[in-house]
């Protein structure tokens, strides 16, 4: 495992230690959960964990969480989730983040939305002074509204790429929409443009999670680190 796999690792084995007997959990997506969820089983199937309950953020987490045996039910079922570990593509220093380069955006929204506290777990190298500097916002655009969203992005500053599969075949979200990169650079007022997005039709959600995490485990070289809204990047 590499340095950058190892850190993941490390932040996804701490974000564990928060996880008790009878909580409903959240379970995001990406390479960084993907650890979490295998902690969480192994802690399970030695029944150092009980009664545990996950409710996956997209398609590929099921199939994952399933197959390790974690229970599963739906947000239906269990609309209060009481903690959520997921990742995120790049986190300011209000805890701020940039989400959705696995193309589950939405799904992790309405899960941070409905969970009491939402833990957030990056290597080091996920921290930015200023949102947008290191990833290009993903948009999740219904496939009707393709270009009209792809105009409206640009008109808002940004160069778009839609998002594509290996096969140059376009990627579908789980929901069966379409991914708008949109590359602002940096964003100056990260909750102007979420109004912005949020404003208009054919733009299902936006990669912009402000104010949701609550708090972040950052694991560096250094050690781990975890961010809480009073101690930004300390
Ligand atoms: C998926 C996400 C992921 O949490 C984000 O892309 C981070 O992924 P990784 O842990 O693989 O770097 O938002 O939609």
């Amino acid at each position: 495992m590499d340095l950058k796999e190892s850190l993941k690792q490390q932040a996804a084995y701490r974000a564990a230690d928060y996880v008790e007997s009878g909580m409903v959990l959240g379970l995001g997506t990406g390479s960084t959960t993907k650890f979490a969820i295998e902690r969480i089983a192994k802690l399970f199937k030695s029944g150092r964990l009980k009664n545990i309950v996950g409710v996956p953020s997209s398609h590929q987490t099921e199939k994952l969480a399933h197959a390790l045996g974690i229970p599963l039910t739906t947000l239906n079922d269990h609309p209060e989730i009481e903690l959520t570990i997921d990742g995120a593509d790049e986190v300011d220093s209000d805890l701020n983040l940039i989400k959705g380069g696995g193309g589950a955006l939405l799904r992790e929204k309405i899960l941070a939305q409905a969970s009491r506290r939402n833990i957030i777990i990056v290597d080091e190298s996920k921290l930015s002074s200023q949102l947008g500097i290191q990833w290009a916002l993903p948009v999740e655009v219904i496939p009707f509204a393709r270009q009209t969203a792809e105009n409206f992005l640009k008109f808002l500053g940004a160069s778009v790429t839609l998002r594509s599969n290996v096969d140059a075949s376009p990627f579908r979200t789980d929901q069966n929409n379409l991914i708008l990169d949109a590359d602002f650079g940096a964003i100056p007022d990260p909750q102007k443009l979420a109004f912005q997005l949020s404003g208009r039709a054919g733009i299902v959600e936006h990669g912009l999670f402000l104010g949701l995490a609550s708090e972040v485990i950052v694991a560096g070289e250094d050690g781990i680190r975890l961010l809480k809204r009073n101690n930004p990047h300390e």
